[in-house]
């Protein structure tokens, strides 16, 4: 028994459709650079590493203009978003010149700002970067964290979703 095909999908086009099906929350992780300016993008790479001692993992785009930013900085934040923070996705996705216009943070370890209304927030200090292809993988050490009891924001197929009850 094979599995479905999907004539006309080139490898890139089927490797990503494939990987879209894993369904994964959306992050948008937050740090503060040494100049005094917060960055931030939209993650879905997050994941666990490791409970004893805490650690995440994310990969971070080489390509991007955030990436020096961000290998600079000890601290960052991995914000986890409710379901009613789509617009957030969006915004840290683009390339507004301040993603942070209007925004009330929270200030965590190392004036990281934390995004507010999130299901959960851990505060990391980065440990370790490695190469992985286009992408540069940052593990971290979680050192603090908290969490509100809100429905998350989904992201499967490409599209946003919400947990069915
Ligand atoms: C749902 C979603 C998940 C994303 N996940 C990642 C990711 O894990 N790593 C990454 O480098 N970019 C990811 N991106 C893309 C970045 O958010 C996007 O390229 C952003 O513009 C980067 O910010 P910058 O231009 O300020 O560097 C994701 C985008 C979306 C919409």
């Amino acid at each position: 028994m094979t599995q479905q095909s999907f004539p006309g999908e080139d490898f890139s086009r089927r490797f990503r459709n494939s990987l879209g099906m894993f369904a994964t929350g959306i992050t948008v992780v937050t740090a503060r650079t040494p100049a005094g300016e917060p960055i931030g993008l939209t993650v879905n790479s997050f994941n666990s590493v490791s409970l004893d001692p805490p650690l995440i993992v994310w990969s971070l785009a080489k390509d991007l203009p955030s990436r020096a930013l961000f290998e600079g900085c000890e601290y960052y934040a991995i914000n986890v978003l409710a379901e009613d923070q789509t617009e957030l996705s969006q915004r840290f996705a683009s390339r507004l010149d301040d993603k942070f216009a209007g925004l009330a943070c929270d200030e965590g370890v190392g004036g990281v700002p934390l995004l507010r209304g999130c299901c959960a927030r851990f505060q990391c200090r980065n440990t370790a970067r490695h190469e992985g292809g286009d992408h540069v993988v940052f593990i971290s050490e979680v050192v603090d964290f908290d969490r509100e009891a809100r429905a998350p924001l989904i992201y499967f197929g490409g599209a946003y979703r919400q947990l069915k009850a």
